[in-house]
């Protein structure tokens, strides 16, 4: 299947789910970082699955009904404007390129919508999400109201078009699945680069640059979120990413970096010795949080419900604790105290595609965790974090560790595609003792 066919198969199956009703899907604004510095442009994720269009200020429109019809506005062609930043496509080029049945300039869209939402049952549109759209798609609304005398009606009903993507992007294709995976590849070489790079002395960022290199140098086009290069007591906070501290022999680097490649997030975490060696007591916490993956793992696979992976790496990382000492009384009763998250404090895995934390509900209308099925992606990520405390003796204050792997769902149970990311501790010595 054609990229292009498949990116016109997404847009009429969201049509068929609306009915009825217009859906209007803006891109990501540009933004700027300082004066008239702007950040490397994002698309909008939705905007972007549903059009496979990357340029800015452009809206998606679809039309659902007995005759569908999806619709871009885009920029124009410029050759001024062109030769200082780059090309554009142009309507035309962009209908050509993307299939779209039609195509304006970005310059018409104010006077084409209001004729296009004039009547229409229903309006798809992620209300709250910006306020400058949320005013303009006002505006529109308000300008039809005020053409009731002429028969105008406007619509009545409006719906998170949010909502019915979600539900399509849980679902990777085939052809999503395999940027996908090789988003992981190119990260996880990464990860086996730094092991191979990194020795005692150098500074977190030195590492972290590594990763830079190596994701842009395999094509990807950006880190997928800012990495977090975490030496000894560092990896104790959980979204640390200053990266500017020195690394010392005897501590532990937990690492957590991912790549975006067309879009698509790869999210990796691995932890290993500076010194290329795990110590007893690293090595005691390494196996147990390796173990608790293990098992989450395994619970990955069609007719487990969500939360499956997450229970069983509570159900052995709270035996773990118990068996250090850490935390006292039976493995319920540490459960359901809460005991545990002195060293486990966050969940073990959230979605994985178009944005790091995808979109998709974890719970279905009952309320009940959704059943995992072929197709879906997920991260598998559980750790443990030891901060100074009586409860612990002094050889295990300021390890943390967090051992995290991207999986598909399969007909069988699952895949996962960054094990390429080396993450015995057999691997990860002969790894790093082979520099
Ligand atoms: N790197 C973000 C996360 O692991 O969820
Ligand atoms: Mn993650
Ligand atoms: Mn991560």
């Amino acid at each position: 299947m054609s990229d292009m066919q498949e990116l016109k198969n997404r847009r009429q199956q969201l049509m068929q789910t609306m009915d009825v009703g217009i859906a209007v899907i803006p891109t990501a604004p540009e933004a700027i970082r300082n004066r008239d510095s702007h950040y490397p442009y994002r698309f909008d994720s939705y905007f972007y699955y549903l059009s496979g269009f990357k340029e800015p200020e452009s809206v998606l429109v679809l039309i659902a009904g007995t005759t569908p019809k999806s619709i871009l506005f885009c920029r124009d062609k410029d050759m001024e404007r062109e030769i200082w930043d780059g090309f554009r496509y142009g309507a035309d080029a962009a209908r050509e390129a993307l299939g779209f049945d039609e195509a304006y300039s970005i310059s018409e869209l104010d006077a084409v919508m209001l004729k296009l939402l004039a009547n229409q049952p229903k309006l798809f549109f992620s209300l709250g999400d910006s306020a400058a759209w949320d005013a303009r798609v006002t505006g529109w609304l308000n300008s039809l109201r005020s053409q009731a005398r002429n028969g105008v009606s406007v619509p009545d009903d409006m719906v998170d078009v949010r909502k019915l993507v979600d539900e399509m992007r849980l679902y990777k294709s085939p052809v999503e699945q395999a940027i996908m995976r090789r988003s992981a590849d190119i990260a996880a070489a990464a990860h086996n680069r730094a092991m191979q790079f990194t020795k005692s002395g150098m500074m977190e960022y030195e590492v972290e640059a590594e990763f830079l290199h190596e994701f842009y140098r395999k094509g990807a086009q950006s880190p997928a979120y800012t990495s977090i290069v975490a030496g000894g007591a560092n990896a104790c906070t959980l979204h640390y990413n200053a990266n500017n501290t020195q690394l010392n022999a005897g501590d532990l680097l937990l690492i957590d970096a991912g790549c975006e490649l067309d879009g698509y997030a790869s999210d990796i975490t691995r932890t290993f010795p500076i010194n290329g060696k795990f110590s007893a007591a690293q090595k005691d916490v390494y196996e147990l949080v390796l173990a608790a993956q293990y098992a989450a793992i395994a619970k990955v696979s069609p007719q487990q419900h969500w939360n499956a992976p997450h229970e069983a790496a509570l159900d052995v990382l709270i035996q773990g604790f118990i068996d250090f000492g850490w935390c006292k009384g039976s493995k319920d009763a540490v459960l359901e105290s809460g005991a545990y998250r002195q060293f486990y404090m966050h969940r073990t895995g959230h979605w994985l595609g178009l944005d790091v934390h995808d979109a998709g509900e974890y719970k279905d209308k009952q309320g009940d965790w959704r059943i995992l099925s072929p197709g879906m992606a997920l991260t598998v990520e559980p750790g443990c974090y030891i901060r100074p405390a009586d409860n612990v003796t002094k050889d295990f204050w300021n390890i943390g560790i967090r051992i995290e792997d991207d999986v598909l769902v399969t007909q069988q149970g699952c895949e996962v595609i960054t094990a390429k990311a080396v993450k015995t501790v057999t691997d990860i010595e002969a790894l790093m003792k082979a520099n």
